[in-house]
């Protein structure tokens, strides 16, 4: 089959394997070709499981080939991002290729000659606002039949969703995974000189790309991948099976980063993996763990460092002791429980019970008496029992966490939950869901008053959304607090006082030379 029958063919390719010998910015879509199946093949969790023993490389040769570096000239580009943080850092490197191609940002869709949708496939209601969009995209696309409509992340690694979209979305031009990314070059000069659809979704990761360009989302925070994908295969998550094996970048690489955002000034740093305590265990010729990691990032002269997010299971006393040392590593650790019944965390294969968890908890605030703690949790995974939903609420208690994102659970295609009976009602899933945020709203009005006539450190991000003559920012346990200030602050850490304690934000005065007491 020739190049253009395949393009017209609009079937989605996956790939066998990504080990080409040549640079990336010299190979085509024809390099890759001899890779490509011609059918598609829907998540398979027995198949993913197979996959810990293929090696990744690392490439530091990505560059935009020379006849894609104008295709962008006075086109404008906007990407709507749904989902975590390593959507809105992956939109982050697509704005980076997308610029050097050219293009130029802008918030305005009618102005836009590409649309891209980032997708996020963790929840149905997630997936249910894409394809508003694709509609209400749909007339733009009438008026301007050059525009390029293009749709990626999660979404995208789901058969049945590149499926609906292809009967369903003709407008969209394009589709391609989240091991695409670094591709997007060639994909756009494909849809941009082809009037067919462009569908490049590979179900196998590829290599570790270092050099892709960024335009970051302001100066002050960053977000720096240190690992992709995620091997813990919970019952009930499409993340291994949209974003692969876990790979963890190298040590050298995120430190370089880090010490290269801080020399520019930025304040903040987030680690972001889908399951950062894995980080390293990928490594073969290096012991290096995300405590190593961490240590290395408290020697570096940036004042805050986060991380998001963490699996309870991987979190071990080494990290804790690294943790300790406070400094740079803020006392804020999120870190997802999903239930507090060990039976359904049985069901969910988090691998740790309600008792372990409760143990590492305590260890944790030993060790770090200050710490503020925030969780994920599902309610209503299939067959999930009253009781065991109670033993969810007295754990929320027992733990105090401050503040918590809470779930109804959602089935998704491929994942073994979903192919579960379920008896418990959405009525029922939804009572619970309130009640269990009823308890959290108490517990994080609670925990704010604490902070009545503190003085708290505050990075400050602008000007407040609600009000352009009040600042805005972040304590170091991540609360928001908003406060009249002079607006060159902004981007500094300042000392607030704060005088109204809000659920969800406090409000303050600033000062000087006082006492902190964050
Ligand atoms: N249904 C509901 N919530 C889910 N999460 C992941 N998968 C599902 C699902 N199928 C939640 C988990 C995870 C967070 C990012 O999203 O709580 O920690
Ligand atoms: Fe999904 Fe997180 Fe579990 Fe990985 S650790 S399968 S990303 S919930």
């Amino acid at each position: 089959m020739n190049e253009e029958q395949r393009k017209s063919q609009s079937q989605i390719k996956q790939v066998e394997s990504t080990k080409v010998e040549k640079p990336l910015s010299e190979k085509t879509t024809a390099d890759f070709a001899k890779y490509f199946q011609t059918t598609y093949q829907p998540p398979d969790i027995r198949k993913a499981r197979k996959r810990y023993r293929e090696k990744i490389e690392v490439h530091y040769d990505f560059e935009i080939p020379d006849d894609m570096k104008e295709i962008g000239e006075g086109k404008k580009f906007l990407i709507q991002t749904y989902g975590c943080q390593m959507n809105e850092h992956d939109t982050e490197v697509m704005a980076g290729i997308l610029t050097e191609m050219g293009y130029q940002a802008t918030t305005v869709t009618e102005e836009a000659d590409i649309v891209l949708l980032n997708t996020c496939a963790i929840r149905e209601n997630a997936e249910n606002k894409v394809f508003g969009e694709l509609g209400h995209l749909k007339p733009l696309k009438m008026e301007k039949p050059d525009l390029i409509i293009g749709v990626c992340g999660c979404m995208s690694q789901q058969e049945s969703v590149v499926n609906k979209i292809m009967q369903k979305h003709q407008h969209v031009d394009l589709i391609f995974g989240t091991h695409n990314i670094h591709r997007l070059p060639h994909l756009i000069k494909e849809a941009f000189y082809s009037k067919a659809k462009v569908v490049e979704v590979w179900s196998k990761e590829g290599d570790i790309i270092e050099n892709l360009p960024k335009v970051r989302h302001g100066k002050i925070k960053a977000w720096v991948n240190i690992m992709y994908g995620c091997d813990k295969f919970c019952t009930y998550c499409i993340v291994p099976m949209t974003r692969g094996k876990e790979r963890s970048r190298r040590p050298e690489d995120i430190i370089q980063e880090v010490r290269r955002l801080a020399a520019e000034g930025y304040q903040e740093v987030t680690l972001l993996g889908q399951n950062v305590n894995a980080y390293g265990k990928d490594f073969e010729d290096i012991d290096y763990t995300f405590a190593n990691l961490m240590d290395d990032m408290h020697k570096i002269d940036i004042p805050r460092v986060r991380f998001t997010t963490s699996h309870p299971r991987d979190f071990d006393d080494h990290l804790i002791e690294v943790l300790a040392q406070g400094g740079n590593l803020l006392d804020h650790i999120h870190l997802p429980v999903q239930s507090g019944s060990s039976e359904v965390l049985r069901r969910m294969n988090r691998k740790y019970t309600r008792e372990e968890y409760l143990e590492l908890v305590r260890k944790i605030k030993q060790a770090i008496p200050n710490v503020t703690l925030t969780t994920d949790i599902i309610v209503g995974f299939p067959n999930e029992t009253e009781e065991q939903f109670e033993e969810t609420m007295t754990l929320v208690e027992e733990v105090g966490f401050e503040s918590a994102y809470t779930f109804i659970y959602s089935p998704r295609e491929g994942t073994p939950a979903a192919a579960r009976k379920d008896d418990v009602s959405m009525d029922e899933k939804k009572r619970r869901l309130y009640r269990l945020n009823e308890l959290v709203n108490h517990q994080a009005a609670d925990s704010m008053q604490e902070y009545q006539g503190k003085v708290v450190k505050v990075l400050v991000e602008g000007e407040s959304k609600k009000d352009p003559d009040v600042l805005a920012g972040y304590t170091e346990k991540n609360k928001v607090v908003n406060f009249r200030g002079p607006k060159s602050v902004i981007g500094q850490i300042v000392d607030v006082k704060i005088t109204d304690a809000k659920t969800w934000s406090l409000n303050g005065e600033m000062v000087e030379n006082q006492v902190e007491v964050n």
